[in-house]
């Protein structure tokens, strides 16, 4: 079984202005994993935050369906087993971290005798003990995420959905909110993130899907789609005549960078060894061999470009 299973959602919103129309979702079509932390990226307006609030019930799809962790998304029961940290999410001023958290262990069912037990053990695991009776008020917005996703935890939840968590959170609190993150994960929890932030997901996410405009553009985990297995880096360890031994190489695009790196395109195995023969019998030294690799940043930037230029 897996944790979601997305089967052509579309969503169009109607908006009352001059009955514009919005397609938010366009056939989508997504699945994620039990015990995998799942990163959607888009841009703004991608349709991210729809497609979270169409899984929790909080928008209805205008077609297709989804399960969650085996059920229908209409099933209310399944909200028992999850949980959610809203995008922008505001609690009120006037309460401390502890009076929030008791709110949402009301909301959540814990039972009376074991929520002072839940509410310490949430806030020990986001690093907030020390807040527990300090008013939100005076919280910075790394600890409103933090204590966001206190209450998101409350439920012991099997599967999480937090809409930017890192929002507005400095380098160590995004950290701090990574190990978080990390250790819900080797407890057994799905996570399933949305971001912009696309280090951020890098960093912590078994697998990634990109949409924009509604679209699903490229899934998998972040390794398949940041390396690139046709494209090498040969570093040599001496100089040589790289006219002669650039000319040798018919179809193959092969740069020399100024640092005698040899940036190769091969179209497999066989055609990289030829590579090698060739330049070891040129009398060459190898120094290493990697493959090249692309942050995620330039992979989304690639496929955003390509979109856009054919909607054009
Ligand atoms: N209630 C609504 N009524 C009309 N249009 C909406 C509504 N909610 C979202 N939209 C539109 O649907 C599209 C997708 O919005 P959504 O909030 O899902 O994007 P997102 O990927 O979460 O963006 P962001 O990164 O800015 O949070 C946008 O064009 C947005 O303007
Ligand atoms: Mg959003």
């Amino acid at each position: 079984m897996n944790a979601i299973e997305v089967n052509q959602l579309t969503k169009i919103y109607k908006t009352s202005k001059k009955n514009i129309e919005v397609t938010a979702l366009n056939n989508f079509s997504l699945i994620v994993k039990k015990g995998e932390i799942f990163g959607l990226l888009g841009p703004n307006g991608a349709g991210k935050t729809t497609l979270i609030k169409i899984l929790l019930g909080i928008v209805f799809p205008t077609s297709g369906s989804a399960t969650i962790l085996g059920s229908p998304i209409s099933d209310f029961r399944i909200k028992q087993k999850i949980g959610f940290l809203p995008e922008n999410h505001k609690f009120p001023n006037y309460l401390t971290a502890e009076q929030t958290l008791k709110y949402f262990a009301q909301l959540s069912n814990v039972e009376i005798k074991n929520v002072g037990l839940q509410i310490d053990k949430l806030l020990e695991l986001v690093k907030m003990t020390k807040w527990k009776k300090t008013k939100i008020s005076k919280f910075s917005k790394g600890m409103m995420q933090r204590l966001g996703l206190a209450q998101a935890m409350m439920n012991n939840p099997e599967l999480i959905f937090l809409d930017e968590p890192t929002d507005g959170v400095d380098p160590i609190g995004r950290k701090e909110i990574r190990d978080v993150l990390n250790d819900l994960k080797n407890s057994g929890t799905t996570i399933f993130l949305n971001s912009h932030l696309l280090s951020e997901v890098e960093l912590v996410s078994d697998r990634v899907a990109i949409m924009n405009s509604g679209k699903l553009l490229k899934e998998g985990t972040v390794e398949d789609l940041t390396t690139s297995k046709e494209s090498y880096i040969i570093e040599t360890a001496s100089n040589f005549d790289n006219n002669l031994l650039l000319e040798s190489f018919d179809n193959i695009s092969i740069k020399l960078d100024p640092a005698n790196k040899l940036n190769v395109n091969v179209k497999d195995n066989l055609e990289l060894n030829f590579v090698i023969d060739k330049i070891r019998k040129a009398g060459v030294n190898i120094k290493t061999i990697s493959i090249q690799k692309h942050s995620l940043e330039e992979l989304f930037m690639s496929l955003i470009n390509d979109e856009r230029r054919g909607e054009k």
